[in-house]
C-alpha cells in the first residue's frame, strides 16, 4: 500500500472492516442451478492447506490427476533448491489439455472464447468460438508454424492486438512444444529487438494494427522498424485486422533467401487441420515472457509445462470458483501480453472448461460505460481487473456502471498492485451491489498464477488485503536475515518452499536468476527462500498486506517497470547527461513516474524539451513508462560515495515538506535547488 492510500484508513475515510463470506453465495451464471463452491469452508481450506504443506507431493499430485497426461509422472517434486522439476518425467500437453479434452468428453460444441472487438460502428463485432473451432484453427496455425521451420524449442514471438488469433497463436505454440514469447502490443519497436535478440526468435507473428480507443496502434510499422535493428528474423506473420497501410516486406533481412512477410490468411488457407499435440515433458519450457527488474534489460522468466499448467488450473478453479455447466462467463481484463492474461485468460482458464472472454480496445471507448455494457451483453459471472482501471471508473462516475444489468456478476477480482480500501469499497458497492466477495489475488509473472489470495465466500476480505496464502505456499513475512517477524511488522515477504508455478529460471542468465531471487534472504541452514521484491506485514488474523517493492522497480498502473530502464531512456536522448527515476503517488496510476533530469550545455529546460523527453522514453520502451512529471535539475543528490539518494527524491516527488535523513548528502546546496526545479 502507498502512503497515500494508507492514509485512507487512517483519516478515518474509510473504516477498516471485516467483510464476513457470505453463506448462500453461489457462483453459477443467471438461470444455472446453484452450485456449491469448490472450498466450501474455512475449516476445508485449513485442512487443504495443512496438507499442501505437509504432503505436497501427494497434494499436487492429486490435482494434476484432474488434467490430462500422455504419461504419468515417476515423482511429483525434485527440489535441490533453486531449482525445482515438478511432476518428473511426466508427458502432457497445455494445448491439449484446453482444447483436445473437452472434445473428447463430449463438449466440443461448447463456447471456448467469446471475443469483442472495439469499434462500435453498427454495434460491436462478436465473436464465439467452440472447442471444436478452437482445435481446427490451433491445428492449422501449429502446422503453419511447422511449414516456416519453427521445430520444438525454437521460441516464437507474438506481437500482437487483443484478438482470437493471439489466443490461437500461443495455443498453437503450446501444441508443438515451441515457446512463446509475448510482447505486449503497447511496447516500442525497440522493446521488440531485445527481447527477438535475446531469444533468436526467427518468426514473429503480428498484425497490421490493433484498434485501441479509435486510433489504430501500428503494430506491423513497429515490427519492421525492429527488424532494421536485428537480423535473426526469417518470418513474419501478419493478422490482417484494420486494414491498415502497412509496407510489406518479400525479403528478410538476413538474405536467408525467404519470402519475409506472410499474411496469416494465406498460410491458414493451405495448411492440414490435422495436429496431433506434441507430448511434452513436464519440465519442457512453455513460454519466456519478459518482465522488468532492477537493471536495465528486462528479464526473460521462464515457465514449463507441467507445473505451470496445474498451478494455474488449481488457482483459477479454486480463486475464482470456476465450474463447467453452471452458466458461467469468466472475464479478464488484462491482455495476453502479460503473464494475468496467460495464466488467467488462457492456460489457467480453459482447462477448467469455462468461456473465457477476450476484449479488444479500451474500456472507455466509444464511451465511459464500455466495460459495463459488455458485461450485462454477455451475462458475466466472473469479472477481474486491476486496481488502477477501478480507480478510473470511480472519476468517471457512477452513472456508468449504473446505466446496465450487472446482475449477473457473481464474484469481482483485483490484480497488480495494493488497491486502495477506498477503490475496494466502490468496486464492492458499485459493481458488486455488495453480493460479490472480492479476491484481492497477489502474485507476480515468475510465480505463474495466485500466491496470496482469498477464497470466494470462504474467506472474509478486508479492503486492501490480500488475505491469505494458496494451498502450496508457505509464505512469511522476515527481516533481512530469514527471521520471522512478529504481527504487523513490517518485514520482507518471502516464499518457503517451491510450488508448481515457480519460474525456472531467466533465459540466458542463471547467475541474475540466484542473484534476484535466490540470495537476499536464508534461513539459518542457508536454504535460501524465494524473494519476490516486496515488502508486506501481516495482521493478527495472519492476513497479508503488500506494502509494495522494496526494490527499484515501480508498479505503474500495475504494470511492472524498473527505475533503471526509463533512466537509461532518458539518458539515451542527446539533451540528458544524468537521470534519476523514483515512483511517486498518483490517484489514478497508483504510482506515477518522477523523473529528475540534469541537461548537458546548451540545451534549453523548457516545456518543448519536457514533451520531446516523454516522447523519447516513449519510443524506447513504450507509452506505460512516459513520465509524468520531469523535473529539470544542475545536479543530482549524492552522497559522498556517488550514490544518488533516491528516497529524497521520492519525498521531493511525493510533495513532502520535510524530506527525510539527509546527513550523508555531499552537497546541501543540490537539495535546496531541486525543491525549487518545477515541474
Ligand atoms: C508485482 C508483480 C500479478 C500479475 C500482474 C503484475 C505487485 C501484484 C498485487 C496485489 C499488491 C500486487 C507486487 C508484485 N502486485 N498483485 N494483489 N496487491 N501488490 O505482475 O508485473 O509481475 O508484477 O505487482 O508488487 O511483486 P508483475
Amino acid at each position: 500500500m502507498t502512503d497515500a492510500h494508507r492514509s485512507d484508513i487512517e483519516s478515518g475515510l474509510i473504516e477498516n472492516r471485516t467483510f464476513a463470506p457470505s453463506a448462500n453465495w453461489t457462483s453459477a451464471g443467471p438461470g444455472a442451478e446453484p452450485v456449491t463452491p469448490h472450498i466450501a469452508s474455512m475449516e476445508q481450506y485449513r485442512e487443504m492447506y495443512e496438507r499442501s504443506l505437509s504432503d505436497p507431493e501427494g497434494f499436487w499430485g492429486d490435482a494434476a490427476k484432474e488434467l490430462h497426461w500422455f504419461a504419468p509422472w515417476t515423482k511429483v517434486l525434485e527440489w535441490s533448491a533453486p531449482d525445482a522439476k515438478w511432476f518428473v518425467g511426466g508427458k502432457t500437453n497445455l494445448s491439449y489439455n484446453c482444447i483436445d479434452r473437452h472434445i473428447e468428453s463430449g463438449h466440443g460444441d461448447d463456447v471456448a472464447i467469446i471475443w469483442e472487438g472495439e469499434p462500435m460502428d453498427g454495434g460491436p463485432e462478436i465473436k464465439r468460438l467452440t472447442y471444436r473451432d478452437l482445435h481446427t484453427e490451433v491445428c492449422k496455425f501449429a502446422n503453419v508454424l511447422k511449414s516456416l521451420g519453427v521445430k520444438k524449442g525454437d521460441v516464437v514471438t507474438i506481437y500482437m492486438p487483443m484478438v482470437p488469433e493471439l489466443a490461437i497463436a500461443v495455443l498453437a505454440c503450446a501444441r508443438i512444444g515451441a515457446p512463446h514469447s509475448v510482447i505486449f502490443g503497447g511496447f516500442s519497436a525497440n522493446a521488440i529487438t531485445d527481447r527477438v535478440v535475446d531469444a533468436n526468435s526467427k518468426v514473429l507473428i503480428t498484425a497490421d494494427g490493433g484498434w485501441r480507443r479509435g486510433s489504430i496502434v501500428p503494430l506491423k510499422e513497429n515490427v519492421d522498424a525492429a527488424c532494421t535493428q536485428c537480423d535473426t528474423l526469417d518470418h513474419v506473420v501478419v493478422v490482417q485486422r484494420c486494414g491498415a497501410n502497412i509496407a510489406w516486406h518479400h525479403e528478410p533481412s538476413n538474405a536467408h533467401g525467404k519470402k519475409r512477410d506472410h499474411w496469416w490468411h494465406d498460410l491458414m488457407q493451405a495448411a492440414s487441420a490435422d495436429c496431433p499435440a506434441e507430448p511434452m515433458d513436464a519440465e519442457d519450457p512453455l513460454f519466456v515472457l519478459y518482465t522488468s527488474g532492477t537493471t536495465g534489460k528486462p528479464k526473460g522468466i521462464m515457465h514449463t509445462t507441467g507445473g505451470y499448467m496445474v498451478y494455474t488450473y488449481l488457482t483459477s478453479k479454486y480463486v475464482f470458483d470456476l465450474h463447467p455447466d453452471a452458466n458461467q462467463v469468466y472475464w479478464c481484463t488484462a491482455d495476453i501480453g502479460w503473464i494475468t492474461g496467460h495464466s488467467y485468460i488462457v492456460y489457467g482458464v480453459m482447462p477448467n472448461r469455462v468461456p473465457t472472454l477476450m476484449y479488444e480496445g479500451a474500456p472507455n471507448h466509444p464511451t465511459p460505460d464500455r466495460f459495463w455494457s459488455i458485461v450485462e451483453r454477455h451475462k458475466v459471472t466472473q469479472f477481474y481487473t486491476a486496481p488502477t482501471a477501478i480507480r478510473a471508473f470511480m472519476k468517471w462516475g457512477d452513472n456508468h456502471p449504473r446505466k446496465h444489468n450487472l446482475q449477473s456478476l457473481r464474484l469481482l477480482g483485483t490484480v497488480g498492485e495494493p488497491i486502495n480500501p477506498e477503490a475496494w469499497m466502490w468496486y464492492h458497492r458499485i459493481i458488486g451491489h455488495e453480493k460479490c466477495p472480492i479476491v484481492d489475488t497477489w502474485w507476480q509473472t515468475e510465480t505463474a498464477g495466485h500466491m496470496i489470495t482469498p477464497l470466494p465466500a470462504v474467506t472474509s476480505t478486508k479492503p486492501g488485503s490480500c488475505t491469505l496464502p494458496f494451498f502450496g505456499v508457505d509464505a512469511a513475512i522476515v527481516s533481512e536475515d530469514g527471521v520471522e517477524q512478529p504481527n504487523n511488522t513490517g518485514g520482507l515477504l518471502a516464499i518457503r518452499k517451491p510450488w508448481p508455478g515457480m519460474l525456472r529460471g531467466i533465459l540466458g542468465d542463471r547467475e541474475r536468476f540466484i542473484e534476484t531471487y535466490w540470495s537476499r534472504i536464508k534461513d539459518a541452514s542457508g536454504e535460501p527462500y524465494y524473494f519476490p521484491g516486496d515488502g508486506a506485514r501481516r495482521d493478527a488474523d495472519g492476513f497479508f498486506w503488500i506494502m509494495g517493492r522494496v526494490d527499484d522497480v515501480i508498479n505503474v498502473s500495475g504494470h511492472r517497470l524498473g527505475t533503471m530502464e526509463v533512466e537509461s531512456a532518458l539518458v539515451s536522448h542527446e539533451a540528458v547527461v544524468e537521470a534519476a527515476v523514483v515512483g511517486m503517488p498518483h490517484e489514478i496510476k497508483g504510482t506515477g513516474i518522477a523523473a529528475f533530469v540534469t541537461l548537458g550545455p546548451g540545451f534549453d529546460a523548457d516545456e518543448d524539451l519536457r514533451t520531446k523527453l516523454r516522447e523519447h522514453v516513449g519510443k524506447e520502451i513504450g507509452a506505460i513508462a512516459k513520465p509524468d512529471q520531469i523535473r529539470f535539475t544542475d545536479a543530482l543528490p549524492k552522497t559522498r560515495s556517488g550514490k544518488i539518494m533516491r528516497r529524497l527524491l521520492r519525498d521531493i516527488a511525493a510533495g513532502v515538506e520535510k524530506v527525510g535523513d539527509t546527513t550523508t548528502l555531499e552537497d546541501y546546496t543540490v537539495l535546496a535547488k531541486i525543491r525549487e526545479s518545477k515541474e
